[in-house]
């Protein structure tokens, strides 16, 4: 029987253009945080290790995992070439592993000292610390499912349909990450004043990231039903006999 392998795995992106996407990413997303928390909002240098990383880790990991949806729709080449397939399997791989480090610093900083916010005076968590986290987790699960498909073999072993499927999840996991950071932030998109030196809250660019590319796929979609031919009355396609 023939081995098919995985999409994208016959073309390998420079080393050097590695490098550029996952720093031309990051760097941006960490000078943002910088500035925004701690040069204008008054956070103390101190906590730049890991509060302040761990914010950037998590914007540039949903914008990573962003791109690797809208590579071969918005930019990068042509839909369903090998070189935009094996670009989004590097975008989506490298994003997920920033997310990886987010969950990670996220957990060691928990606590209601960093995030009173998701905490009721008792300790516990309050409706938005339960709706942010739960959103959280599930997202993050869902992204494991395109990631382990990524790994040799998979496609092979899965068929090409129940492989497409998994790399869907990662729409429903931008989907949660949407509710994720809308749970934790909306009130401060609100709250034009509190912005310091008007810049938006992380919250929300990566509110908008998640939600460009779950909207443009939604589009897209669109467009393919609407163009393809309606069914007759019998449910026949006109002039099909
Ligand atoms: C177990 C899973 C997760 C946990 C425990 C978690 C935890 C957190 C926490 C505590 C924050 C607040 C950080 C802060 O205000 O400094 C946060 C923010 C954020 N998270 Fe997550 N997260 C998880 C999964 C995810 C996933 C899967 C994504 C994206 C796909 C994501 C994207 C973000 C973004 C964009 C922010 C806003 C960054 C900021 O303003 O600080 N998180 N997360």
């Amino acid at each position: 029987m023939a081995f098919h392998p995985n999409p994208g795995a016959s073309f390998r992106l420079p080393p050097r253009e590695r490098v550029l996407w996952v720093l031309g990413i990051w760097l941006p997303c960490l000078a943002y945080a910088i500035v925004r928390y701690n040069v204008l909002g008054g956070v103390a240098w101190t906590h730049l290790p890991l509060y302040i990383v761990n914010k950037s880790a998590a914007l540039a990991g949903v914008v990573l995992v962003a791109l690797a949806y809208l590579v071969g729709k918005l930019f990068g080449g042509a839909h369903g070439s090998e070189r935009v397939r094996s670009k989004a399997k590097f975008l989506g791989l490298a994003g997920f592993s920033m997310i990886t480090v987010h969950v990670l610093m996220a957990m060691v900083l928990l606590s209601p000292a960093y995030f009173e916010k998701f905490y009721e005076t008792s300790g516990k968590f309050n409706l938005s610390g339960e709706m942010t986290f739960l959103c959280g987790v599930l997202a993050y699960g869902c992204l494991l499912v395109p990631a382990i498909a990524t790994l040799p073999h998979m496609y092979d072993a899965l068929g090409m349909g129940r492989w497409l499927r998994s790399q869907h999840m990662g729409y429903v996991a931008l989907g949660l990450a949407c509710g994720h950071t809308f749970s934790m932030g909306y009130k401060g998109w609100i709250d034009l004043a509190s912005w310091p030196g008007r810049m938006p809250p992380i919250t929300l660019l990566g509110f908008l990231c998640a939600l460009l590319a779950v909207a443009v796929k939604l589009g897209a979609a669109g467009v393919r039903r609407s163009k393809s031919a309606p069914l007759g009355p019998e449910g026949r396609v006109p002039g099909s006999s």
